[in-house]
C-alpha cells in the first residue's frame, strides 16, 4: 500500500455524489479507440484505471462505435471522427485537444480529440480532472491550446544521489553515480507530469560536474535512453545539462574554444551519438561562464559564439540548445558601488540579440537576482526581441524556505508573466513574449515526493500555468486543493486560504521590502542580515545606523532601473512611485523614510516581522480544525512541518527586529518586546 500523499493530485477516490457519479457511468462504461501508439496506449490506460478507481466500472474497450453512450478516443488521423472533427483536430496547434459531447445518427459520444497523441493524453487527463472535481459532463465543449510550446522541468540532481538545492530526499534517478534500477518510480512521476502538461525535462544539474559530464558518451547513453523511453510514453522529452567543457574533459582535447574546428566536430559527433540512442532527444542546457562554470569566456568568445557552436551540432536533428543567462560576477568588492549584479543579465546579453541562432533559446531567470522571495521582473524579458527566450522559475523552495516552510509560488509567477514590459507599448506583458516555462524541481525520493505535501500545490500549479498562464493562482488551489484532499469543504476551503496567503506571510517574517538575501550564506536556510554582507560573493543590502537598500537608480546608484522600458524605468527610478514591495531593492533609504502605505520604513519591518510570526502560528491552529476531516497521516506530516514553521518564523522575527533596533536606535511605536 502506497503511503497516500504519493499519489498526490491523482487520488482517484470514489465519486461519493451519486447522481453525478451515475451520469458519469454512462459514458465510461465504453471506451472506443481506433489506432494504437504508445502515447495513446498510455492515455487509455490511464482513463481505463481512473475509471475503475472512481467509479468501480471496468470499462469494455472497443474499436468501433457503438449505439449508446460511449467514450471515443483518437487523434486527427481517427477513422471514428467525423469529417469536420478530423479537421477541426488537424488544426489545433501541437499538444492541442477538444473534449465534446456529440449525439447524432453516429450514436451518443464524448468525444476526446488531440491533434496528435500527447492531445489526447492531456484530454483524458482532463477529463478524470473533472470527474475527481465532480464537473458536470452532459454538455461539454471544450477546446484547449497550450499558451506555451515548451513547457519544461529542470532537475538539479547528481549522479551520487544528492539533488543540488534539493529538500524532498534523494534524487529519483541516480544512485552512487548510477542509474537506479528500479524504474518504477521514474514511470510514475512522468505520470504525474504529464497529467498537468509538462512535456519536456532534463535530469541532471545544469551544475554539471564529473561524472555527469559523460552522461552524453557511451558510459551513460544506454541508461540515458532507457530513462527517456519511460519519459516518452508520457510525451516527456529529455532534455540533458551539458558541460561546455566536455571536449576537454571527456573528449580529450585540449580546448573547448567555439570557433575552434576540432571542438565544433567533437560536439557534432557527440550529438550524433546521443541521437542515434534517443531519436527525439530535446536538447543541451547549459550553464556557462556563470559561478566558476566553464564557458566561451575562457577563449574570449561571447555566449552567440558559445552558444551557436552547439546549436549547429544539435540543428540537423531539431534539438535546441537552452542557455543560462544567469551570468554575473560572484566575486564582488563591496567597496565597487557600480558593479551591480542584478544588472549582470541584461549587460551580459542584450547587445548580442539577433545574434544567436533559431535554435537557441535564452532561459531568463524571474528576477535579475536569484528566486528571492521578493524581486522586480528581469528586464531582459522584453528587451531581446530578435532571440528566443523562455522564463525559468524554482520550485524547489531554496530561499522560500526549503520545503520546511509553507510557500504556495503560484502567484509570484502569476505576477512574473502578467508584468508589462511595455516593449511594445502598453499591453506587452512577459508572458506574450516567452518560447516556454521551465522550473527547477522540488521532488525527490520522500514518500510525499516534495518534502512538504503542500508544496505539491507548487508542482501542480507550475504545470497547470506553464499550460495556461490566464488560470488563478486561487483557481489552481482549489482544484489542487479539492484534487488531493477530496471533496468535503472544510477541508478544500481551509487548504485554498492557507496556500493563497503563505507567500504573503512568509515575506512577512523574512527579508523585507525586496532587500532578498537574509539568509545564511551557503545552504541559504534561517536568517541571517549580515550573512551576505560580509561575504565574498558580493550580494549587499548596505544596512547601517542610518539606512537601509540598494540605489539602483540613474543619478547616484547603478541605473540598473534603466534597464527597463518607460513607464516602468521612471517608475521605479523614482522614489515616490517605486512600488513599497520593493522599495529596498531600488533605494537606499533612510529608516526613517515613510512609505507609501504611510509607515515608516523601520516601523514596516517590525510590523511584518510581528505579523508574520503570528500568522505562522495561525497557520498551524487552522490546520489542527482539519483533524480527523482526513488521514491521519497526511494530517500529521503537514502538522508538523507548520509547527516548525511557526517555530523558526519566531526565529526570523527576532533575529531581523532586534538587529534593526540595534541599528537604527529607533524602537517599536507599539512597544513590543524586541531582543
Ligand atoms: C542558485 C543556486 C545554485 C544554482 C544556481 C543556478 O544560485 O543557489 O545552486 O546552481 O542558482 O541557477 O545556476
Amino acid at each position: 500500500m502506497r503511503h497516500p500523499s504519493y499519489e498526490c493530485w491523482l487520488q482517484y477516490e470514489p465519486v461519493k455524489n451519486s447522481g453525478r457519479a451515475n451520469e458519469y457511468r454512462s459514458w465510461c462504461a465504453r471506451l472506443v479507440v481506433s489506432e494504437q501508439g504508445e502515447v495513446l496506449n498510455t492515455a487509455v490506460d490511464e482513463l481505463r484505471s481512473g475509471i475503475r478507481r472512481m467509479l468501480g466500472l471496468r470499462p469494455a474497450i472497443a474499436a468501433e462505435l457503438g449505439p449508446s453512450k460511449q467514450i471515443v478516443i483518437g487523434t486527427a488521423a481517427s477513422v471514428l471522427l467525423t469529417p469536420d472533427e478530423r479537421e477541426e483536430a488537424s488544426d489545433l496547434p501541437e499538444d492541442g485537444y477538444f473534449m465534446r459531447t456529440v449525439s447524432d445518427e453516429r450514436g451518443e459520444r464524448l468525444v476526446i480529440a488531440g491533434r496528435a497523441e500527447r492531445g489526447v493524453l492531456y484530454g483524458c487527463f482532463h477529463l478524470l480532472r473533472f470527474l475527481a472535481l465532480g464537473e458536470e459532463t452532459e454538455e461539454l465543449h471544450i477546446i484547449e491550446t497550450p499558451k506555451h510550446r515548451l513547457r519544461m522541468i529542470n532537475h538539479w540532481d547528481n549522479m551520487d544521489g544528492s539533488v543540488e538545492r534539493g529538500y524532498a530526499g534523494q534524487s529519483i534517478f541516480f544512485d552512487q553515480n548510477k542509474f537506479v534500477a528500479d524504474r518504477g518510480r521514474i514511470a510514475d512521476y512522468a505520470r504525474l507530469l504529464a497529467s498537468v502538461g509538462i512535456n519536456g525535462l532534463t535530469i541532471n544539474n545544469v551544475n554539471v560536474h564529473e561524472v555527469e559530464s559523460k552522461l552524453i558518451d557511451d558510459s551513460f547513453l544506454n541508461d540515458v535512453a532507457d530513462v527517456a523511453g519511460t519519459f516518452r510514453l508520457y510525451g516527456i522529452q529529455l532534455y540533458l545539462s551539458a558541460n561546455y567543457a566536455a571536449p576537454i574533459t571527456i573528449g580529450g582535447l585540449t580546448t573547448a574554444d567555439p570557433l575552434d574546428p576540432s571542438v565544433g566536430a567533437w560536439w557534432k559527433g557527440a550529438a550524433a551519438n546521443v541521437y542515434a540512442h534517443i531519436p527525439d532527444f530535446g536538447g543541451f542546457v547549459v550553464k556557462a561562464d556563470s559561478e566558476h562554470r566553464p564557458g566561451p569566456f575562457t577563449y574570449g568568445r561571447d555566449h552567440a559564439e558559445g552558444a551557436n557552436m552547439l546549436a549547429e551540432a544539435l540543428e540537423p536533428y531539431g534539438g535546441v540548445v537552452i542557455w543560462h543567462c544567469f551570468v554575473y560576477n560572484c566575486m564582488q568588492n563591496w567597496r565597487d558601488r557600480k558593479t551591480d549584479r542584478a544588472r549582470a543579465a541584461y549587460d551580459h546579453f542584450k547587445p548580442l540579440d539577433g545574434k544567436f541562432k533559431d535554435n537557441v533559446i535564452l532561459q531568463i531567470k524571474n528576477g535579475p537576482m536569484d528566486f528571492q522571495v521578493r524581486e522586480p521582473v528581469s528586464p531582459l524579458f522584453g528587451s531581446m526581441d530578435r532571440t528566443r527566450h523562455m522564463m525559468e522559475f524554482q520550485l524547489t523552495q531554496e530561499y522560500t524556505g526549503q520545503q520546511r516552510h509553507l510557500c504556495y509560488l503560484v502567484p509570484q509567477w502569476k505576477e512574473a508573466l502578467d508584468f508589462d514590459t511595455y516593449a511594445k507599448g502598453e499591453g506587452t506583458p512577459v508572458k506574450s513574449l516567452i518560447a516556454g516555462i521551465t522550473a527547477v524541481s522540488n521532488i525527490g525520493n520522500d514518500d510525499n515526493w516534495t518534502g512538504h505535501l503542500l508544496a505539491q500545490a507548487n508542482l501542480y500549479g507550475f504545470g497547470r500555468i506553464s499550460w495556461n498562464s490566464e488560470l488563478s493562482a486561487e483557481g489552481i488551489a482549489d482544484e489542487w486543493a479539492r484534487m488531493t484532499f477530496g471533496a468535503e469543504p472544510k477541508v478544500a476551503e481551509t487548504v485554498l486560504d492557507m496556500l493563497v496567503r503563505s507567500w504573503r506571510i512568509y515575506e512577512n517574517y523574512t527579508a523585507p521590502l525586496g532587500v532578498g538575501w537574509m539568509v545564511n550564506p551557503g545552504h541559504h536556510y534561517g536568517p541571517n542580515v549580515d550573512g551576505y554582507e560580509y561575504s565574498l560573493w558580493g550580494t549587499y543590502h548596505y544596512a547601517d545606523c542610518v539606512g537601509i537598500g540598494v540605489d539602483r537608480t540613474r543619478e547616484t546608484g547603478t541605473a540598473y532601473s534603466q534597464q527597463y522600458f518607460e513607464p516602468n524605468a521612471s517608475m521605479y527610478d523614482t522614489l515616490e512611485t517605486c512600488p513599497d514591495e520593493l522599495l529596498l531593492f531600488f533605494h537606499h533609504v533612510p529608516y526613517t523614510h515613510a512609505l507609501r502605505s504611510g509607515e515608516t520604513v523601520i516601523q514596516h519591518i517590525y510590523n511584518t516581522h510581528f505579523d508574520g510570526a503570528k500568522q505562522a502560528e495561525g497557520l498551524v491552529a487552522v490546520w489542527r480544525q482539519l483533524e480527523g476531516l482526513m488521514d491521519e497521516s497526511r494530517f500529521a506530516e503537514v502538522l508538523e512541518r507548520l509547527q516548525e514553521q511557526a517555530e523558526h518564523a519566531k526565529e526570523w522575527r527576532d533575529i531581523i527586529n532586534s538587529y534593526f533596533l540595534r541599528k537604527s536606535g529607533i524602537s517599536d511605536k507599539l512597544g513590543r518586546m524586541i531582543y
